[in-house]
């Protein structure tokens, strides 16, 4: 069916490859081809057409790597389901998600901030939160204790003693983890690339809360797999698509935020963690835990991980200690269910062989000595006043019809505009006057425009915080004008 439909010109401009990717591309993209249909052999389709079998393997590869077509080892190319057409589109290109160039620039992970820059984009704290006397003191003791050996290779698991540690501080009451089901990483960025680099291959399906974290979506696409998304809301991801999703792409892992998902800031319900456990456990599909924040809870709510729940060993939980510790250090930790012990030591050790073993033992005695709980005692104080500055302001000046769901906790609000006004639109009128936030549209993985943004108040003093909300407020009353206006210009009578 599909040879008769191909005419190559052998006196055309054109390379012969591409005449024929071009041609096949149509047809995929026109649905002239359907879903799952099994492209001719290479040989076949080469001898058919009076071609070389290099030509048809170039063509192949280049709709493979635009997502139309997936190769199954041992069987053939076939045709990429594209009924979720715009789902698998998104996930290619990184710098197409967006038209603005300061949006590109967050997607990729950075931020430029002038001097007087009002910032409520960076969720990272402020440098004077660090405990630089404490962590100086562990340094000197650790260089007392262990010398040149502290400058040496560690081992690409982690320094034992901190793994002990690190069990010690997460095991409450029954649920157990052992020092062997830990492995140190340099960042929760780094857990979730080792994952994606252990567990995914080009093509490979996995599920993400949409919204969600910007440094995820950029691993998971780095290794060519398909971003499937599902709403969440203030619950918890929705269960319903969850569930058809996983029978329909069979994903490899399902990666979410049970507390203070970024970037709305909800926090799942325990119905919803045992819901999730058991769905994961029904399907066989794993969860990949992404804890970063669990310890900046304002309420009074116990908001224990998904791990400590997992009576089925289906979750991969990624802890990272950055925003309660220090960014800079790089260091956070994975727990991994049993099987996927080797997969994973691999990954690490082909990433930085180990995580700075000086480090490892400085914060293994931070742990030991209880200063880390003296640290997250601090930081919740700071960020709670910080927290409810920001709140008084939103509540003080914002119009009623913006919309958002006060956070239980963590570092960021999530705002949804009124109908007819996109966040990028504010986002520019801010940037105008130094006010910087994030758009919404960032947390998709595919190209969307969004009516959401998000404030995050970690990197901004206590003072700033009003100033900048009213700022924000007048861009968005100014915004809100202009579609009056313009709603009533478009709905004058031509008479
Ligand atoms: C949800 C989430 N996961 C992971 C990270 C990366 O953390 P780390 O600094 O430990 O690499 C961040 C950083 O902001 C984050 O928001």
């Amino acid at each position: 069916m599909v040879v008769e439909l191909i005419k190559l010109s052998k006196t055309s401009d054109q390379p012969l490859y591409l005449q024929l990717y071009n041609q096949l591309h149509e047809m995929i993209k026109n649905r002239q081809i359907p879903a799952d249909y099994k492209l001719p052999p290479i040989r076949k389709l080469a001898k058919k057409l009076g071609i070389n079998n290099v030509t048809v393997v170039n063509a192949y590869k280049l709709l493979e790597s635009d997502g139309l077509v997936y190769s199954k080892i041992g069987s053939g190319t076939y045709v990429t389901d594209l009924e979720n057409k715009e789902l698998f589109e998104g996930n290619s290109v990184l710098e197409e998600s967006s038209d603005f160039e300061e949006v590109k620039l967050i997607n990729q992970g950075q931020i430029e901030i002038g001097e007087n820059t009002i910032n409520f984009a960076s969720a990272t704290p402020t440098p004077e939160l660090f405990p630089v006397d404490d962590f100086k003191n562990a340094l000197n003791e650790v260089l007392d204790r262990d010398k040149g050996f502290a400058f040496g290779y560690q081992e690409s698991q982690g320094f034992y003693p901190l793994r002990e540690s690190i069990a010690t501080y997460l095991s409450v009451g029954t649920s157990k983890i052992e020092p062997e089901d830990i492995q140190i990483i340099s960042g929760a960025q780094q857990g979730i690339d080792i994952i994606a680099k252990a567990l995914l291959n080009y093509g490979d399906c996995l599920v993400v809360e949409s919204p969600t974290y910007t440094g995820a979506i950029a691993a998971f696409r780095s290794r060519g797999a398909h971003i499937i998304e599902v709403p969440i809301e203030q619950d918890g991801i929705k269960l319903d698509i969850l569930e058809d999703k996983i029978k329909k792409f069979r994903p490899k892992f399902i990666y979410c935020m049970p507390n203070f998902q970024n970037p709305t800031g909800y926090c799942y319900s325990y119905a919803k963690r045992k819901e999730l456990l058991k769905l994961a456990t029904k399907y066989e599909v794993l969860i990949v835990e992404d804890d970063y924040l669990t310890e900046l809870d304002y309420g009074e709510r116990e908001l224990l991980p998904l791990k400590l729940l997992d009576t089925n060993d289906r979750v991969i939980y990624i802890k990272s200690f950055s925003k309660i510790f220090m960014p800079g250090l790089r260091l956070a930790f994975l727990s991994v269910p049993q099987e996927l012990y080797e997969g994973v030591l691999a990954a690490k050790h082909i990433s930085d062989i180990s995580t700075p073993g000086l480090i490892q033992r400085a914060f293994d005695l931070y742990l030991r000595k209880g200063i880390w709980q003296k640290q997250i005692s601090y930081m919740r104080e700071v960020y709670k006043e910080r927290y409810y500055k920001m709140l008084n302001a939103v509540r003080q000046y914002f119009p009623q019809d913006i919309e958002f769901i006060p956070p239980e906790g963590g570092l960021t609000f999530w705002f949804k505009l009124p109908e007819g006004i996109l966040a990028q639109d504010l986002y520019e009128d801010c940037l105008e006057k130094d006010v910087l936030f994030i758009p919404g549209s960032v947390f998709y993985p595919t190209p969307r425009s969004s009516q959401h943004f998000r404030l995050s108040f970690a990197a901004i003093y206590p003072e700033y915080i009003e100033a900048g909300i009213r700022i924000i407020t007048k861009s968005i009353n100014k915004l809100l004008k202009g579609k009056k206006k313009n709603r009533t210009k478009s709905y004058t009578p031509l008479l």
